[in-house]
């Protein structure tokens, strides 16, 4: 069984991601947050540095690039390669507005034989590994087999399906019945990818999919960052190991940003989804929502490790 850490733009860049391998690892492959190459730049610098060799070491890391234009993906990929790596993903599922009308993301799902000669273009003109990071259409799951048809003539490291729609943004269910159709129909090896929050949803989709051995988890790994060494041992991390992976990435950010206002933000994007996995958070979340400054966040977060316990098979609850 192998376990893939979601990309996730704001939250899982080099910082976290490498704080999160000292505390937690199990992941074999870390995806990074999308990279989007334009005409001028391969890489800007914050991309660059998250994909720099010196912040990824001891992690397997595949950088997400998210373009429609054949020509910026292969240069990206080249450049990329120049820093050791060798395999890419494709970004085709970012659903929003501002990439969508880009057609770029899930928007470029529709535009079927655009995708079909990029497709065609990157496989042949790069010698790397490539695997697709796809939404299941942008308007309807209609969409998704001929979509499989086309993914079908490329030989792909693997596809990673989220089986939702563009319009459905992180809302509604996944869509098992049309993951369950790409399990049917597609050549190349799968990852499924959605709502995996607790060892009980994994093993609810691990039993409805028993082929499937690529599993990818975002949300569910920031709110519970020990899911995987549960789902595998049934091991619940201590306040003690979370705390000092949430005070790694708060010294990471320290080092990096000056603004301590700008710190919290970035602290929040993160330690809002760890709550989840605390007894009685609600007190928390709102103090955490509330902090105006680093040291209010730092004390609610403090309070929060000190006074409550980690709810074994808790995790991640959407918004309602
Ligand atoms: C805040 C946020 C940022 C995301 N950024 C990216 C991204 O950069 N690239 C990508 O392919 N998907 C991105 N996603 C989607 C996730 O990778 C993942 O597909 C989605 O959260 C569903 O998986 P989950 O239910 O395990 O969280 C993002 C999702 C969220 C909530």
């Amino acid at each position: 069984m192998k376990f893939y850490f979601a990309p996730m733009e704001g939250v899982t860049k080099y910082l976290y991601r490498e704080a999160f391998n000292i505390y937690f690892g199990n992941i074999d492959k870390y995806f990074t947050p999308f990279i989007s190459p334009d005409k001028n730049t391969c890489l800007n610098k914050k991309e660059l540095n998250d994909i720099l060799p010196e912040h990824n070491q001891g992690m397997y890391v595949v950088p997400q690039i998210l373009t429609n234009d054949a020509d910026d993906f292969i240069m990206t990929s080249c450049e990329l390669k120049k820093y050791g790596y060798n395999e890419v993903n494709l970004n085709l599922g970012c659903p929003s507005g501002t990439v969508v009308s880009k057609k770029r993301g899930s928007g470029f799902l529709k535009e079927t034989k655009v995708l079909d000669e990029f497709l065609d273009r990157i496989f042949s003109g790069l010698d790397m590994k490539i695997s697709v990071k796809t939404r299941i259409g942008k308007d309807s799951p209609d969409e998704f087999d001929g979509l499989i048809e086309i993914y079908n003539k490329y030989p792909m490291e693997e596809l990673i399906v989220h089986p939702r729609i563009q319009k459905d943004f992180y809302r509604n269910t996944p869509n098992l019945k049309a993951f369950a159709d790409a399990v049917k129909k597609s050549k190349n090896p799968l990852c499924y990818n959605g709502d995996i929050f607790t060892a009980e949803d994994f093993n609810r989709i691990r039993g409805m999919f028993p082929e499937i051995d690529m599993y990818m988890l975002g949300r569910g790994l920031i709110a519970n960052p020990g899911l995987i060494n549960f789902i595998k041992s049934g091991d619940i991390p201590d306040n003690q190991t979370v705390k000092q992976f949430h005070d790694k990435v708060l010294d990471g950010y320290k080092k990096l940003m000056f603004d301590e206002k700008n710190i919290m933000f970035k602290m929040k994007e993160f330690s809002l989804y760890l709550v989840h996995i605390f007894s009685n958070n609600e007190a928390y979340i709102r103090r955490i929502k509330k902090s105006k400054t680093l040291a209010e966040y730092k004390a609610a977060m403090n309070s929060l490790f000190i006074e409550q316990e980690i709810v074994p098979g808790a995790g991640f609850i959407p918004p309602a």
